[in-house]
């Protein structure tokens, strides 16, 4: 099975995916970390001098090459952003990838991502007074494709990490 996990910034689709993938002895790969070993940049270094657009062709093309590899039996956890692009929906759906969305409330994201601000390239420029607005109208604008292409939802809100990976695996249905 391929299993793609994705949600909003902060909703612990790294941590959660690397614990998934080693619970089901399954490879885990993060788009981010991929698309910083081929660039050699960090993800704030590509935000700030190349832009954007710059980020999501790469994220793209860093998106094209893993998914041409066939693997299987792997868990990749998306940006934030990646399953907003059809074209990146198109490449998970080639390959018959799982689309698990979690789920997070605004509020318990906005407490997670206002202690990360500073590491994130969307955020870091947002003044403190107009945070909480920003984040609600980003995730609001991105909700409907959310949750319109997830095979699985998955509410996490207050669990703690191993709460919620346990979740994570009972929804899957494997046992
Ligand atoms: C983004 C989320 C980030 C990263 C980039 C853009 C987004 O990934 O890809 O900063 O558009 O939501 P995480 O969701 O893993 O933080």
């Amino acid at each position: 099975m391929r299993i793609a996990l994705y949600g909003f910034m902060g909703a612990g689709k790294s941590a959660l995916g690397r614990a998934l993938a080693q619970r089901l002895n399954y490879d885990f790969i993060d788009l981010d970390e991929a698309i910083e070993k081929f660039t050699n940049n960090t993800i704030t270094q590509i935000f700030e001098n190349q832009g954007e657009t710059a980020f999501r062709k790469i994220e793209h093309l860093v998106l094209k090459d893993f998914i041409k590899t066939n693997a299987d039996n792997v868990v990749l956890s998306l940006g934030g952003g990646t399953i907003i692009q059809p074209t990146n929906r198109q490449l998970l759906d080639l390959r018959q990838f799982k689309k698990i969305y979690l789920n997070v409330s605004t509020p318990v994201l906005i407490e997670r991502l206002k202690k990360e601000k500073n590491k994130r390239p969307l955020l870091k420029t947002i003044p403190d007074e107009d945070f909480d607005g920003f984040i609600t109208a980003l995730f609001f604008s991105r909700q409907k494709v959310y949750e319109v292409n997830a095979d699985l939802k998955i509410n996490l809100h207050q669990e703690n990490f191993e709460q919620a990976l346990e979740k994570l695996y009972m929804h899957l249905n494997l046992n």
